[in-house]
């Protein structure tokens, strides 16, 4: 399975924060935000991993993890996302490299206190389809919230609702077959101007083909002020930390 993270868009959210660097630079504790994603993707398993890169700074990346090797990686992927268009056009940079595989996308933005590896595991079991991860939030409103059936599957998923049908938030874990890459060139820009994942996650829904799994450790974004605060004094307190290798490279 190929692991992609995305770290392009403006960040417009933190400005000024952002307007000289890019989000997914700024600490969250003891670490650059990128580093929770790209650990969240190793301790699953996944070792070919692409970063979208795009906004500011886009060569920083580069500079900043080199080759992976902190990581224990033997290589890191990188590409470019031209105009901030949504997190669905961002996943389209990278269908070069996954190919025929399948892949795990992980927004640059959100931070993990635990380990995705059994759900990606119970994905990979599964012959076809998409997996989404859900977290119980107290503002759904902030995030794509599933609307659930009778029997508690998801019936559909509403992006920033204002009246949310639940209290969950679809986090920024996603993984996907061959189809994505059917779904996402038919997809239309939204109302906000972007190609929205939430499209492409409905598109797996009408066909019967998106799963879900509910997280039972702390999670949030780190895109607005209050959640980057938020991130910070949860990674402060948590046992689930990149692990790094800082010797310095022979
Ligand atoms: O955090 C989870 C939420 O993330 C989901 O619940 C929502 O369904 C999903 O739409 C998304 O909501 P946001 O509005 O918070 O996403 P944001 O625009 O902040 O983008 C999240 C990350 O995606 C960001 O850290 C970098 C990447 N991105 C975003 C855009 C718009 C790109 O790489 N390129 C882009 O064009």
């Amino acid at each position: 399975m190929k692991g992609i993270i995305l770290v392009g868009g403006l960040g417009t959210r933190l400005d000024p924060m952002t307007r000289v660097t890019n989000k997914h630079l700024l600490p969250v504790g003891q670490f650059p935000m990128v580093y929770y994603p790209l650990h969240s993707l190793v301790d699953a398993g996944i070792r070919d991993i692409m970063l979208v890169t795009g906004g500011n700074n886009p060569g920083a990346f580069l500079e900043l993890l080199h080759d992976g090797r902190e990581f224990g990686l033997d290589h890191l992927h990188f590409t470019y996302q031209r105009e901030p268009q949504g997190i669905a056009d961002a996943v389209r940079c990278a269908q070069h490299f996954v190919g025929d595989d399948r892949c795990l996308v992980m927004l640059g933005d959100n931070i993990l206190a635990g380990s995705i590896r059994p759900f990606v595991e119970s994905y990979l079991a599964n012959p076809v389809g998409a997996k989404v991860l859900l977290a119980e939030v107290p503002d759904p409103e902030r995030f794509g919230v599933p609307q659930f059936d009778d029997e508690d599957n998801i019936a559909k998923i509403i992006e920033k609702p204002a009246q949310p049908p639940s209290s969950y938030a679809v986090i920024g874990v996603y993984m996907y077959d061959q189809l994505l890459w059917e779904i996402l060139p038919a997809l239309q820009l939204s109302a906000r101007g972007q190609y929205e994942i939430t499209d492409v996650h409905n598109a797996y829904l009408e066909r019967g083909l998106l799963s879900y799994d509910i997280i039972d450790f702390g999670w949030s974004d780190a895109g607005t002020s209050e959640s980057l605060f938020r991130a910070t004094q949860m990674m402060h307190d948590s046992d689930f930390l990149p692990v790094v290798n800082t010797t310095p490279s022979e």
